[in-house]
């Protein structure tokens, strides 16, 4: 666990986790860092308390006393969010001490009551504030469903620091750079992707209430973010605000200007078709991206989808319907609520089609939205004629996704 000052009195514990999968399904394929936050007054609370996957809090106990915080301490346990990769350590806490305060949303009280039994709750408001001493008064502002109904920002009003928990935060395991100032370019660009792959994943499903969110982190005059997960922002806390703002944009049809070719084929008479696409885009100058199902991570999926603005989907009829992994992949972009994307499909058959009717129905079924070109549909092998088609299609898409890139 690494132990950073960020501000007087209040420090940082972050340690990365790897070789997870996050919430039992994101495989993380570059880690995640669940951070947690000291605030001194002349008391001691801590936010968002972490141990390790294995639920031993002994690594945090350590790195407490190494700061000089004896773990006796520690006066206030503020929940912002109860998902147990942020709380899950409250009750291996309670053995070593039994006088202290949790501090958190109503909603999260209710939870707590059902995951572990407590009842030394202070249930607070919007607004409601908690003087350390020192100097030190930390104010609470609910932000439900992000990306459970219980969460809330905790603000420290004299270093301003808005401690968000899941919102603004990224996957992406940290090295010795903490802070956005510290970042080279890499790892900036890294957090990026990063960035969007923790919003696609975790976050998307909720978007209005995240833009909910984002007004409120508006409103409070803050100097730093210190998210859950990922890189504390003390340069530029705009910077990951306006990013929010961007990825919000993406679950509703925007994207960067990329188009992303999500394919599957068995015998290859589809891919024959992928190939030629790709000697457009080419021609064309577009940046794309290939995703063959069920070859790809899930999460790398949704990501890669989420952020791009054009969606090629090129796949056959499998059993009177779309080639599964690709209809699988779909229903989970679906699930997660990812609307207004511009797309166009091809692909083979042999005799009586049917994906074609399956994608429609998936598209209803999740109201998804999605603004199609007209599909282009081979039996077999697609001949010249039918590549000319899926030519058009594809300059027509790339017409499309002009007024909806936002980088
Ligand atoms: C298991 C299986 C099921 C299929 N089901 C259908 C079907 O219901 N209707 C149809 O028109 N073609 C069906 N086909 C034929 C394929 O759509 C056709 O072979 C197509 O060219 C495959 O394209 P690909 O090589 O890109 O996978 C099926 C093929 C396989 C192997
Ligand atoms: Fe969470
Ligand atoms: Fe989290």
């Amino acid at each position: 666990m690494k132990k950073v000052k960020i501000a007087d009195g209040i420090h940082m514990l972050t340690m990365n986790v790897e070789d997870i999968l996050f919430e039992g399904i994101w495989e993380i394929a570059n880690g995640v860092t669940l951070n947690s936050y000291i605030v001194e007054g002349e008391k001691t609370a801590i936010i968002d308390g972490v141990i390790g996957w294995d639920g031993v809090p002994d690594t945090l106990y350590n790195s407490l006393k190494e700061m000089g915080v004896e773990p006796e301490r520690i006066d206030y346990l503020i929940v912002n969010h109860m998902e147990p990769d942020h709380s899950g350590w409250i009750s291996s806490f309670q053995k070593i001490k039994d006088d202290f305060t949790i501090v958190c949303t109503d909603k999260a009280a209710k939870m707590l009551g059902s995951f572990y039994g407590e009842d030394k709750i202070r249930v607070v408001k919007e607004g409601d504030t908690l003087d350390l001493g020192k100097g030190k008064v930390l104010s609470f502002h609910p932000v439900p469903n992000v990306h459970w109904p219980d969460t809330m920002y905790t603000y420290e009003m004299n270093s301003k620091t808005l401690f968000s928990c899941d919102m603004f935060g990224a996957f992406g395991r940290m090295g010795d750079h903490i802070f956005d100032d510290e970042l080279t370019k890499e790892e900036r660009d890294f957090f990026e992707e990063e960035g969007i792959r923790y919003y696609s994943n975790v976050m998307t499903t909720f978007t209005p209430s995240l833009r909910k969110a984002i007004d409120k982190a508006k409103e409070l005059e803050v100097k730093i973010i210190a998210p859950g997960h990922g890189p504390v922002y003390r340069k530029d806390p705009q910077r990951i605000i306006d990013d929010y703002s961007r990825y919000s944009l993406y679950a509703e049809g925007a994207g960067k200007n990329e188009v992303t070719i999500l394919w599957g084929s068995m015998y290859g008479m589809t891919a024959k078709a992928v190939a030629h696409a790709e000697t457009i885009l080419k021609r064309e100058g577009v940046k794309y991206n290939k995703l063959e199902m069920p070859l790809e991570s899930e999460s790398l999926m949704v990501a890669t989808v989420f952020k791009s603005a054009g969606i090629i989907i090129a796949a056959p009829t499998y059993e009177y319907k779309l080639f599964p992994p690709v209809a699988a992949a779909l229903n989970e972009l679906g699930r997660k609520k990812i609307t207004g994307k511009q797309a166009f499909r091809f692909g083979s058959y042999g005799w009586s089609g049917g994906a074609e009717k399956e994608l429609k129905e998936i598209m209803d079924r999740n109201r998804m939205n999605w603004d199609f070109v007209e599909s282009v549909e081979f039996e077999g092998s697609p001949e010249e004629e039918d590549l000319k088609k899926v030519e058009a299609g594809i300059l027509e898409l790339l017409e499309n996704i002009k007024d909806k890139t936002v980088e």
